[in-house]
Parts: structure tokens; sequence; C-alpha cells
């Protein structure tokens, strides 16, 4: 039987106003493009958004990292960009940080979460899309849900879950990688995952070998050298028989959680779920924010989505949030609200230390 394959592939080509959401127009384009595709490259496709970002889900037999499927994504974006251009949105064409495709959109700017799996008898998949925040935003949940039985009751009940699960983090700035087991090696993950600016799970797998989760890790900062923008990151889950049940993968966002990001990608603030048309960021530009669509897999089929968040259930901890968001607000450009300074290496800081460094003096005694 052949494999599936989920590719998201994501990037913010240009918003209005400012950077808080998509134009309808980006989105009809992506939509028709990959439709062109579907039954063709593609088996399947699913356009969406996350504030100003702009999210491919896409369907195939061809394996991650294929050439043909990363192309399209960067032909999409780049006639997005087009469009995003002719209508002076702002930031048109940010995240395409190289001028011609070259043969893998990592590293060019967009970011990428993508698994290849044999279909179960059923195959539920979440995806998660985040806007205003980094990549590491998602350590805490993906611990909590894989990890954490106080979350996931399955890891104690279930037993095709109780040996628990293996994750495979980066080290975004050492360029190195490492897998640990858990429940096991939970505490050496956690020092590293618990700084989720450099280290970030890629990827999560059962103690089978079988794919459980993927994220995008693109840094975007780390890439251009200097601040373009939040790396606005994306996550696929697969859930139920053998992984977490479907809300035992979302019930951990029902905790505020701080993250990285929001204004000008330089200060923390409080991680919001949301339904898909909540996902516009206004406040301080945002607060940083994420949406979860759920499928069923079928033959590469996606059928739904479902707006996983758009459910009052998740009202308190948007209102926790809220109320987080005031708090931290009012520090105004004191840390921790602001990012520390070595978190800021990247971004807006260098700037000012070029127009200043020849104020500043020396304190030394000569
Ligand atoms: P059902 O009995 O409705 O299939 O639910 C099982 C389950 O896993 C709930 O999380
Ligand atoms: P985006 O990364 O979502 O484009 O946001 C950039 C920004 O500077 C928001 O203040
Ligand atoms: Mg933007
Ligand atoms: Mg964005």
């Amino acid at each position: 039987m052949s494999k599936t394959t989920i590719s998201v592939i994501k990037a913010d080509v240009g918003s209005f106003p400012g950077h808080s959401r998509i134009h309808p127009r980006l989105l009809e384009k992506a939509q028709k493009l990959l439709k062109e595709e579907n039954g063709k490259l593609l088996i399947d496709s699913f356009v969406t958004h996350c504030g100003d970002d702009l999210e491919l889900i896409m369907t195939h037999t061809h394996g991650v990292d294929n050439e043909k499927v990363h192309r399209l994504a960067w032909d999409v974006f780049s006639e997005c960009t087009k469009i995003a251009k002719s209508l002076k949105l702002y930031g048109a064409g940010q995240d395409l940080l190289a001028d011609a495709f070259s043969g893998n959109v990592r590293g060019m700017g967009p970011g990428v979460a993508e698994m290849e799996f044999e279909e179960r008898g059923s195959d539920p998949v979440l995806i998660f899309m985040a806007d205003k925040t980094e990549p590491g935003a998602w350590n805490f949940f993906l611990y909590k849900i894989f990890a954490d039985p106080f979350n996931t009751s399955g890891l104690v009940i279930d037993p095709s879950m109780h040996k628990g699960f293996i994750f495979e983090v980066h080290d975004l700035i050492g360029k190195r990688k490492i897998r640990l087991s858990c429940p096991e090696e939970l505490y050496s993950l956690l020092v590293y995952i618990g700084a989720p600016s450099r280290y970030v799970i890629k990827h999560v797998f059962g103690r089978d070998g079988s794919i459980a989760a993927s994220t995008s890790t693109q840094h975007l900062n780390l890439v251009a050298g200097r601040y373009v923008g939040k790396d606005d990151p994306v996550m696929i889950v697969r859930a139920q028989s053998g992984f977490p049940s479907v809300g035992e993968v979302i019930e951990p966002f029902c905790t505020p959680v701080l993250v990285a990001g929001w204004m000008r990608g330089s200060h923390h603030g409080p991680f919001l779920p949301v339904g898909l048309c909540e996902s516009s960021c206004t406040r301080f530009d945002g607060p940083p924010r994420c949406i979860c669509m759920g499928f069923q897999v079928s033959d590469g089929r996606l059928i739904g989505p479902a707006d996983m968040f758009d459910d009052p259930a998740f009202d308190r901890v948007r209102s926790r949030c809220n109320e987080l968001a005031d708090i931290i607000r009012a520090q105004g450009p004191f840390e921790p609200h602001r990012r520390s300074l070595g978190e800021m290496e990247y971004t807006t800081l260098p700037g000012v230390e070029t127009e200043l460094a020849d104020r500043w003096e020396s304190l030394s005694l000569k």
C-alpha cells in the first residue's frame, strides 16, 4: 500500500492592514493554483490562514522534501506575492528570502512541516497553525500531549501508549539534533525544550518508529541574519489508536502559556487558541495565537476541516490569556515583556547599537 504524505508549507507574503491578516485575493489565488494540481501532483489540498500567514495543506504520495511539491508551494507564494505587490499589501513577499527556487523551500523563508505514513483504518490528523510566535512555541504543548500523564491519561490507561514516545529535538543555533525517549529521559528533554528559542521539538515518534507529530522549525532571523518577521510555525499531529486522542491533543491549549513573538517579534505574550474567524492579529499586533484544523485522512483525501478551537470550551483560556496580556503589556519596553538582549540579537537591537556606537564611552579606568 502506498504511503500518504502531508505537507504543510506556509509563508507570509503580504497582509493588510500592517501585519494583521491575509487578503482574500491571496487565498483565492492559492486555492485555485493548488486545486489545479489535485489529482495530478497532489491528491488533495486545503488553503487557509492564521493571521497574516498563508497556509498550504497538501496531501500526495511523493514523500517529504519532494522537489516538485516544494516548487509548487514556492510558485504559489510567488504568484500571491505579485498580487500582494499590486495591492501594496504590507510586507509583500516578506518570507520569500531567495530570488529563485532551488530544490527545497527549507532555508528559503517559508515554514515546512511534513510527515509520511501508512494510513491506519482511520487516521485523524490535527494541523496547528500559529501567528506572531516562533517554532519553539509548540514545545510546551508537545511535551504535555506526548509525555505528561496529567494531560494525556492514555499514557497511563491505554496499553498501546504505555511505553511512551520518542522526541527529536533540534538545536537551531548549534545545528545538531538528538532523540530522547520519554518517560525515561524526561528531565533531560525538559532541560533543552524549556529554552524554546534555541531547542525545538521537530518530530515525535511512537516506540515502533511511527511518526506522531512534525513541526516547522525554520527560524527566519537565523536564515536572514536580521529581523524579517516572526516564523509563525505550523505543526501536524496524528491522533487516536496508539497516539493521544483528539481531545488529549488539544487539551494543553487550555493552559495560558507565554511565548516569544508578538509586536516586532520582540516580546513575550500569551498564546491564544482561537477559531479561524478570530485568527487575525490586532492588539499590539497580536496577541500571539493559533488555530487547529482537524481532518480525517482517507486515501490521501482531507475529510474536513473541523475548526477545533471554535468552541466555548476554550473561552476561559482566551479570557485568562487576555488578562495576562493586560498585565504583561503594562511593562512596556521592559523585560521580560520585551525579550532578553541575547534573543534580540537578530531582531531590532543591532540597528540601535550601530547608530549609537560612537557615543558610548569606556568605563575602564586608564
Ligand atoms: P469513543 O468510545 O467515542 O470512540 O471514544 C474513545 C476515545 O478515545 C475518547 O477519547
Ligand atoms: P509577522 O511575522 O506575523 O509578519 O509579524 C511581524 C511583526 O513585526 C508584527 O509586529
Ligand atoms: Mg507579516
Ligand atoms: Mg505572521
